[in-house]
């Protein structure tokens, strides 16, 4: 059995070869080798169990060369652990650094969503007429989304508007009509007549594809005064369809029926990809129909308590997909609702 200085000077040896040879990854491995060799149970104590055996003599001896090499262990093992540190730190920067000359990542810039862009062109062109802008609810009552708009409950025209109902008088609104009733019940008519429009969402109970949604995005028109006559809406009617569509476009109305408009049109703008020839876009007849409109019923007025001999009044409602639809010649509704930026990146104004 070799001695405890024999001991003593392997330890140290292959302590110093190990700190030096092994490729110590972390502080953690650093940190363990110290324990085995000068921790509590470490191969230092280890060898000093051996001093029961050496004699009174050499003790002093030995002892100094066990306080020497656990001296230089330390030394080298905080030396170790110094020169870890510095590489974490060296490695880190080098990971971190920041290479100035690299061009730039570009930002992606979005767009308003084409339905925001037509009502808010909308909006800015009937503020500019002086009407309010006003928000309805979509979840709305019966009450107000039919029987206010002269459709009492067991009324014929209910079924082309089929929706969810939530309770039995309380549904999605299936158009932005009963906004209609609501601002009439609000407004003060000794301060002048009533000049607003709506834009919002509707729903239909509606099996989806390339021309049925089961929401969409509708604007509502209404103005209520005195003497407000047929001619008013003409006007209007043109104006907003020449702004939107060309100065050359020419509007035609046809009779037709709502329940809370008498006498209702269906209004036609003259086709402004063949101008009126004829081609696939107007069917071949020249026409496209673009929104529903009428005087308002003196029965809606009534019911908001509004003087039906004295007030008059015209009502509108389009729908914002399909003026989309038709100036961008967009063939699919559904394109509107599926998120995909690269159907909107087309329209940045
Ligand atoms: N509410 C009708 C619909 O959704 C559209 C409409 C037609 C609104 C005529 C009106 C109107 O204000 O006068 O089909």
């Amino acid at each position: 059995m070799s001695t405890i200085e024999e001991k003593l000077t392997k330890l140290r040896e292959d302590t110093l070869k190990q700190l030096k040879d092994l490729r110590l990854e972390n502080q953690k491995e650093l940190q363990d080798l110290k324990v085995s060799v000068l921790g509590k149970k470490g191969s230092l104590t280890e060898i000093l169990k051996g001093m029961k055996d050496v004699s009174q003599e050499m003790r002093p001896i030995i002892g100094k060369h066990v306080n020497e090499a656990r001296d230089i262990l330390n030394a080298a093992f905080e030396e170790s652990a110094a020169y870890l540190e510095e590489e974490a730190i060296k490695a880190q920067l080098a990971s971190e650094s920041i290479d100035v000359t690299l061009p730039g990542r570009p930002v992606a810039i979005g767009n308003r969503h084409l339905l925001t862009q037509i009502s808010q062109e909308i909006e800015d062109i009937f503020l500019g007429m002086g009407f309010q802008i006003v928000d309805g609810f979509e979840v709305e009552r019966d009450y107000y989304n039919f029987e206010r708009m002269n459709l009492p409950k067991d009324h014929p025209a209910r079924d082309m508007q089929d929706t969810f109902y939530i309770t039995e008088e309380i549904l999605l609104r299936t158009h932005t009509s009963p906004v209609q009733a609501r601002t009439l019940d609000e407004h003060d008519f000794s301060k002048g007549p009533l000049k607003m429009i709506s834009p919002g969402r509707v729903f239909r109970r509606d099996t989806d594809d390339a021309t049925h949604s089961h929401q969409f995005h509708q604007i509502e028109g209404l103005v209520v005064g005195e003497g407000i006559s047929m001619a008013d809406l003409k006007g209007t009617l043109e104006m907003i369809i020449h702004k939107m569509f060309g100065e050359d476009r020419k509007i035609r109305l046809r009779p037709s029926y709502f329940p809370f408009t008498e006498p209702s049109v269906e209004v036609d703008v003259s086709c402004f990809k063949c101008g009126g020839e004829g081609c696939s876009v107007c069917k071949k007849t020249g026409w496209i129909e673009i929104l529903g409109a009428g005087m308002v019923h003196p029965r809606v007025l009534e019911m908001s308590g509004v003087d039906s001999e004295r007030y008059s009044g015209f009502a509108f409602g389009l729908g914002q997909e399909r003026i989309a639809m038709l100036r961008y010649g967009i063939m699919d509704i559904r394109g509107f609702y599926q998120g995909d930026s690269r159907f909107n990146a087309q329209f940045k104004g």
